[in-house]
């Protein structure tokens, strides 16, 4: 098991050097709420978000929680045998009081899954995750936060599980602000999941300690703006602290187009208790990808981002962002989102459009692929193919949800020949950090460590903020509006 160390010590010269400098000095550990470092075992205010398909690898979490940084293992788009393998190697290697944890994300498709997952995190005793794409709590999201729910020696109840809720939205927010659905309780003490003990003290803590604020971000988005959502949410957490006091212990932090330290900072002044940040990790020696995907993105511009369906939710238009440059993977996926909703079959589509897309998209015939694709719903999900086979619209989004899959893994194995179907989610905070790096060292990803990059982000956004304190503090000018001195 590995031992943590004190706070950032080997890990950033930077932070050594620029302590006790002027008397208005900000510190990086000042930065965001005093709980957040303790309720997490955490050195700084700063989390690396989960990564699909273990891109947020085992060493990157590692890495992070050995710099005593939170950092969350990508476990969407896994096999549940291949999440047991990775929670059970990290589990062995860090420790249940190490700062780190486990991306949990709603299955849309099979919920059922979930309950799977959280035998895994309970098997392994995970004491945290970072709960993605919920729109209601699901069962198996309640019955992690209450297993092991207790009352501490103060009277209070001390959970045993942390949530850290990834929202875009103030009515998914609500949910989690509150207490867990006292339905889904009863019928987890039902169940046997929880004691009757258990269901009371759950009516007296909100579902989760932590909510990140997602705006437009790398991967999966809502497309919302930082500054006005920020702000949104605040209030709305002090409005349900007024009915449901916990509600106000709840940390609320910021992510989405976080990849310089200025927008830290930004994140900081707007009252974020944490920042989160995900796509430049993606660009880190760390990130389970491959150098091709890393050499593309450590060259992108703010303008180098698009947006396509998203292949897990393609038939209800969700989106994704991803990198543009490079691949034709946004434009290819627009048009088969657009062909999906204009033809109610694969035959109704015209040859030479399909050939093209056979050619192009594929590489392979629409034959070859609907025989990989109905061969794994046999497998994993027959009920689906059957629907499917019945249903010749439904057949239609399998076989273009099949170039979704296709074209993550080619990004992934980062082969040549095939960049131009790479599928890369990533946001403008890559670039905000190609930006911020340029010149230095850092500017070649091979250099770029995951908890490097997150302490220097954090130490340079505490350095803005004291530049511009000093700016705005010393000698103004003589103002032309009213102020308390002049008036
Ligand atoms: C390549 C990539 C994969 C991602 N996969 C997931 C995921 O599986 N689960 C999740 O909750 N968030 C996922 N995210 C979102 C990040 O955890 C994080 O919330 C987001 O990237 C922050 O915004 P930013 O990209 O602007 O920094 C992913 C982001 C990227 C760039």
């Amino acid at each position: 098991m590995m031992a943590v160390g004190p706070a950032l010590t080997n890990a950033s010269p930077h932070i050594g050097a620029r302590q006790a400098t002027t008397p208005m000095s900000i510190r990086p550990e000042a930065l965001g709420a005093p709980s957040f470092l303790r309720a997490h075992n955490v050195a700084l205010a700063y989390v690396v978000g989960g990564m699909v398909k273990g891109i947020a690898s085992r060493a990157m979490v590692e890495r992070l929680a050995r710099a005593r940084l939170l950092g969350f293992f990508g476990t969407g788009g896994m096999a549940a045998a291949q999440i047991a393998d990775e929670v059970a190697t990290l589990a062995r290697t860090l420790g249940q009081d190490a700062p780190w944890g486990v991306n949990f994300l709603h299955n849309f498709v099979m919920p059922e899954a979930e309950e799977q997952v959280v035998d895994i995190l309970l098997r392994h005793g995970v004491r945290c995750i970072e709960a993605s794409a919920f729109i209601v709590p699901t069962p198996a999201l309640v019955r992690y936060r209450l297993t092991g729910l207790a009352m501490g020696a103060d009277g209070h109840p001390v959970a045993r599980h942390r949530i850290m809720a990834k929202v875009s939205r103030p009515e998914v927010a609500r949910r989690f602000l509150a207490a867990a659905d006292p339905e889904i309780i009863r019928m987890l003490v039902a169940r046997g999941h929880v004691t009757e003990a258990q269901a009371a003290l759950a009516a007296r803590i909100s579902l989760a300690d932590d909510l990140c604020i997602e705006a437009d971000s790398g991967g999966h988005t809502d497309r919302q703006v930082a500054l006005a959502l920020v702000p949104s949410m605040l209030r709305l957490r002090a409005e349900v602290a007024g009915d449901f006091p916990p509600a106000g212990r709840v940390r609320v932090g910021a992510a989405g187009g976080i990849g310089a330290p200025e927008a830290a900072a930004a994140a900081f002044v707007l009252g974020a208790d944490f920042v989160l940040t995900g796509s430049l990790n993606q660009c880190t020696v760390e990130a389970a990808t491959s150098d091709l995907v890393k050499d593309m993105l450590a060259a992108a511009a703010p303008q180098d981002f698009d947006t396509a369906p998203a292949g897990d939710m393609f038939e209800i238009g969700a989106r994704v962002q991803v990198l543009k440059r490079g691949t034709l993977f946004a434009a290819r996926a627009n048009r088969l989102h657009e062909l999906y909703r204009s033809h109610a079959s694969i035959e109704d589509i015209p040859a030479p459009v399909l050939r093209e897309i056979e050619e192009r998209y594929f590489g392979r015939s629409v034959a070859a692929v609907w025989d990989e694709t109905a061969r794994h719903y046999a497998a994993s999900a027959p009920g689906a193919l059957a629907e499917a086979e019945a249903n010749p619209h439904k057949k239609l989004a399998m076989i273009f949800r099949w170039y979704f899959i296709h074209s993550a893994r080619l990004a992934l194995a980062g082969e040549v020949g095939a960049r131009s179907n790479f599928q890369i989610h990533a946001g403008p905070a890559m670039a905000a950090c190609n930006a911020w790096l340029a010149g230095t060292p850092l500017a070649d990803w091979r250099r770029r460590h995951v908890d490097d990059l997150g302490i220097r982000l954090m130490s340079e956004a505490a350095d803005h903020l004291t530049r511009q304190l000093v700016r705005w503090t010393a000698g103004p000018p003589p103002s032309i509006f009213p102020t308390e001195s002049n008036r």
